[in-house]
């Protein structure tokens, strides 16, 4: 298993180009289901997720082309299996996005139940119980669920979240979107990747608006035809880039990002005292810090609030923070795994239920820790930069679900981080 090691304490300078997001691409390809004819995708980050969502598309019966490393094009004309298997969706929860696609085009789809993860229970109901309010049948059948649509089609109805879901929002929107008649969801997430999905399902012939609010009606079609869309970049990847820079005392341009996306993360950032510009509509630049950086509490919502996927970066943030913050995790339950690894390389935090006290400034000594999800790898990461000496992270392949070429990008930006093997790792150790 690869690692990651570390030599802390460098700024980081220069400029780094922003890749497409993954939580967009994710659905966008899933969206590829909803029709017989080719979709291309451009600006599809390659990193593991998405090698992963091709396989599943491959798996069904769908052409995947990869003209370039970034382009996906899809011809999902010869499906014949309607089933995402356990075996990928217990590495990717995102799987589950097959199920609204399969069922609106073929009237069936069975999607194995996601297990527990790390990062809590993380259960589909909400978007089973939208499925049926569309008329399908929902039973579980030997850890699969099984969704039937009475002959063969979704009705439009009245769908409603009684929590914000992202991927049961895109879930529904791809399956009403084949559905007879009209469907509304309310209390829809508003993420920027439900409209850049929107966007995408418009382009193949879909009727939808109100995507990015929390009210979205989509008027079904018989069809969907070919489309060719470019995804949005990622917005965490830019905030996780912006605390790479305050956390390293460091000064980049960011490209290729989309600041009005991440509105929240920036002006958290700005009050904790990182100088943050927005050049234009795809470019800002980060400077840190002319004065020492200033504890401030966060509470994670959904968009367009401050995001759960940035709360564990901003936590590697506070802990070279003046003072004492209190951080509040409202999104998922389980999500501060990233804190013990923190307190071993000399941060104080502690944590009860669903909240964390931050208190700092502390120094970070390079330290052999453990990464358990996606973002609490990234924030190993922030603190392995800012860390006096080296820092040996394990289980990075979850960093590699989400973050293209990190590494690379930033070793070009003058961090001293290399990957090695595990037999490399063990030399280091001695
Ligand atoms: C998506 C993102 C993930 C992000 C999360 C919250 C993708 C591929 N992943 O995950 O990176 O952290 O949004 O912004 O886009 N819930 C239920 N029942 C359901 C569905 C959700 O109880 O049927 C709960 C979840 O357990 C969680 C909350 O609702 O507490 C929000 O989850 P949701 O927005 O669905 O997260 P994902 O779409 O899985």
């Amino acid at each position: 298993m690869d690692k990651f090691l570390i030599r802390g304490g460098r700024p980081l300078k220069g400029t780094i180009k922003i890749s497409g997001a993954k939580n967009s691409a994710l659905p966008c390809l899933a969206a590829t289901l909803l029709t017989s004819e080719t979709v291309t995708l451009h600006n599809v980050p390659y990193v593991k997720d998405l090698i992963t969502q091709r396989r599943l598309l491959e798996d069904l019966g769908a052409t995947v082309l990869t003209p370039e490393l970034h382009t996906h094009k899809v011809k999902a004309a010869n499906i014949e299996i309607y089933e995402a298997p356990y075996e990928l969706v217990k590495t990717m929860r995102a799987s589950v996005l097959a199920l609204g696609p399969l069922l609106a085009r073929f009237g069936q789809a069975k999607v194995s139940l996601p297990g527990g993860c790390a990062i809590g229970t993380r259960p589909i109901d909400l978007h089973l119980k939208a499925f049926e309010q569309l008329g399908a049948t929902v039973s579980l059948e030997a850890g699969d669920v099984v969704a039937r649509a009475p002959k063969g089609k979704l009705i439009g109805a009245e769908t409603f979240f009684e929590k914000v879901s992202v991927t049961g929002t895109e879930n529904v929107m791809m399956a009403a979107s084949l559905a007879k008649g009209k469907t509304t969801i309310h209390n829809a997430a508003r993420e920027p990747e439900i409209e850049d999905l929107a966007e995408l399902l418009n382009k193949m012939g879909a009727k939808i608006r109100g995507a990015g609010t929390e009210t979205i009606t989509i008027e079904g079609v018989n069809d969907l035809g070919e489309a060719e869309h470019t995804i949005i970049p990622d917005r965490i990847e830019t905030g996780t880039f912006i605390v790479a820079a305050a956390i390293t005392n460091g000064e980049l341009e960011i490209k290729n990002c989309q600041p009005k996306h991440l509105e929240a993360v920036i002006e958290k950032l700005r009050e904790v005292g990182v100088e943050i510009k927005v050049v234009d509509e795809t470019t800002l630049s980060v400077k840190c810090c002319e004065k020492d950086l200033q504890s401030k509490d966060v509470t994670t919502e959904p968009h367009p609030l401050f995001p759960t996927d940035m709360q564990a970066q901003y936590m590697a943030l506070m802990t070279q923070a003046e003072g004492a913050s209190t951080i509040v995790e409202t999104i998922f339950e389980n999500r501060f795994m990233h804190a013990s690894e923190l307190v071993r390389m000399g941060a104080d935090i502690s944590i009860s239920g669903n909240t964390a006290i931050v208190k700092g400034k502390t120094k970070l000594t390079g330290a052999p820790i453990l990464a358990s999800d996606l973002r609490a790898s990234a924030s190993l990461v922030l603190a392995g930069l800012a860390a006096e000496g080296e820092t040996l992270i394990d289980r990075v392949y979850h960093i590699d679900r989400g973050y293209e070429n990190i590494v690379k990008k930033l070793r070009n930006l003058g961090a001293d981080i290399e990957r090695v093997t595990s037999e490399m790792a063990e030399t280091v150790k001695n």
